[in-house]
């Protein structure tokens, strides 16, 4: 029996401008779960799609068994017993949990659909491996947790062997990533061959057999996790060693920047509001940050912050000014900077180009537009071609490439260099590394780092516990849209933290 389930052997993938996947060579073995590695837009996501069939790679063959296969497309690839959780999950939303699972492989008998059964196998399934859903439930009225759950009963009643999972716990909860990896390691152990994208090293750690990575579309090698460390894997990933600590002096802090007195938004989904009664204040020369646990009003609290939803009450002051009804352009002209939590609701229009999204909010500007009202191209290509460059934003063709053609990572580079280079008082950062890798955020938390270090103000909204303990300077606890304790992250642990983010515990804060 051939020792490989899948080996996909010197395969090249180009796009135009970039050679994605650069003659790599992956084998998976029967029975393990193998990860891969690289920093955002290394070819992952390409690689595997070349495996499900969604592209066809110029050079290179991939071998199931030991024989040589043709992957044409994702059907190929399924009768082949190859199953993919995508990034970004490929669900029917107004469709139900059920007919999603059984879309495609519908089974009927004398023209009528075999609901039933199907509906057995999948209550089986889904007792047999611990994935809770409700098949009769809407996608689009589940969490995201439950549709990834949907996505692996897909592929589990395809009885597909070999299992892609591209970035699947960048969506989940601490306790939605515990229950996916022992899944994971549950089907390994029944024979299932697994392929996982993660960018945290931790969870590698702790659920694979085999790391391969890849850098800037190349091969880099493979090894064996439990002879390796995280910061080995690291350095692989990045060519160098990556600092996990981040370096900084003391905070200095000055004058407010920002005051927020009694901040109440109402909530879309609850009777209670959102965002209660918050004040607090962000002075120059620190980094205050917001933690707490996802769905905590944080959402809420920054739409409110920066007018994309009204206040009930309270007032919201900018250097003195009261900015509490001023609309959206307005605050982001007046030295306010917002690296947005959904980069592709809020952050970028998709279908423009790179240098037209760095320039988004600023193309009125006498700088990128003439008086007659015509925009400077020669001028915003030069400004963008600098910021990629100073910002080491990665692409296929620079400044023209479409967004959409861009990996997540890049994206966000992109958005974090254009709401820097803004120069801004007070930089409102959401989630600003999640799903990225660990050069990226290296990078990025220096930047925080330097903006504060340059005397701006600086309110990290953050679920990464790591990240607030080792970024800010002050830690206030969000809890059910209050805030609930605040901190000095050198006088206070993680276990504390965690108390006061679940709600046992509270003290009086705010400023
Ligand atoms: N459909 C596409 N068209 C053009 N370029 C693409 C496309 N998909 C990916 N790329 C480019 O190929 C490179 C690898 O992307 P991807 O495989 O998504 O990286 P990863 O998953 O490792 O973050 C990136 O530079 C990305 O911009
Ligand atoms: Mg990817």
């Amino acid at each position: 029996m051939a020792e490989y389930a899948i080996e996909m052997l010197n395969i090249t993938k180009r796009f135009p401008g970039i050679i994605a996947n650069d003659n790599i060579t992956l084998q998976l073995k029967k029975g393990e779960i193998h990860a891969l590695l690289g920093e955002n837009g290394a070819g992952k996501s390409t690689l595997m799609s070349v495996l499900f069939g969604l592209y066809q790679p110029e050079e290179g063959e991939i071998h199931k068994d030991g024989k040589k296969v043709t992957i044409n497309n994702p059907n190929d690839a399924n009768d082949l017993g190859i199953g993919m959780v995508h990034q970004h999950f490929k669900l029917v939303e107004c469709f139900s949990v059920l007919d999603n699972i059984i879309l495609g492989v519908e089974t009927t008998k004398g023209g009528f659909l075999q609901k039933d059964e199907a509906r057995k196998k999948v209550v089986a399934l889904s007792e047999k491996y611990g994935l809770a859903v409700d098949p009769d439930a809407l996608i689009e009225d589940i969490t995201v947790g439950m549709q990834q759950r949907t996505e692996i009963l897909k592929m589990l009643y395809r009885d597909n062997e070999i299992l892609i999972f591209d970035e699947p716990t960048a969506v989940l909860t601490p306790q939605e990533i515990q229950e996916l990896l022992t899944i994971m390691k549950n089907l390994a152990a029944e024979g299932k061959s697994i392929l996982f994208i993660t960018h945290k090293l931790a969870e590698i750690m702790q659920a694979a057999d085999t790391c391969s990575v890849i850098r800037k579309g190349k091969y880099v090698g493979t090894v064996s996790v439990k002879d390796s460390t995280p910061e080995k894997l690291s350095a692989m990933m990045v060519g160098r060693d990556v600092n996990f600590v981040v370096e900084k002096q003391p905070a200095q802090p000055k004058e407010v920047v920002l005051d927020i007195q009694g901040m109440t938004v109402a909530s879309k989904h609850h009777k209670n509001n959102a965002v209660n009664q918050v004040s607090l204040q962000v002075r120059r020369g620190e980094i205050v940050c917001i933690a707490g646990i996802d769905g905590n009003g944080q959402t809420e609290f920054v739409y409110g912050l920066t007018g994309l939803e009204p206040l009930q009450s309270g007032t919201i002051k900018m250097n003195g000014k009261d900015i509490t009804n001023m609309p959206i352009r307005e605050r982001l002209t007046s030295g306010m900077s917002h690296i947005p939590e959904d980069r592709h609701k809020h952050g970028m229009v998709l279908d423009y180009t790179l240098e037209d999204n760095i320039v988004l909010q600023r193309y009125f500007e006498p700088q990128f537009t003439s008086k007659f009202g015509f925009l400077k191209r020669r001028e915003i290509r030069e400004y963008a071609n600098r910021l990629i460059e100073q910002y080491d934003v990665r692409s296929g063709q620079g400044p023209v490439t479409k967004a959409r053609a861009m990996s997540g990572g890049n994206q966000q580079k992109a958005i974090i260099a254009r709401e820097i280079d803004k120069n801004p008082e007070l930089l409102v950062a959401v989630q600003p590394t999640r799903g990225l890798d660990v050069g990226a955020i290296e990078y990025i938390h220096k930047q925080l780092v330097a903006q504060r270090d340059a005397g701006k103000g600086v309110l990290l909204v953050s679920l990464e516990l790591d990240e607030v303990m080792n970024v800010s300077d002050r830690i206030l606890v969000m809890y059910e849209g209050e805030i609930v304790g605040e901190f000095d992250p050198k006088n206070v642990t993680v276990e504390e933290l965690g108390l006061y983010m679940a709600g046992s515990k509270r003290k009086g804060a705010g400023r």
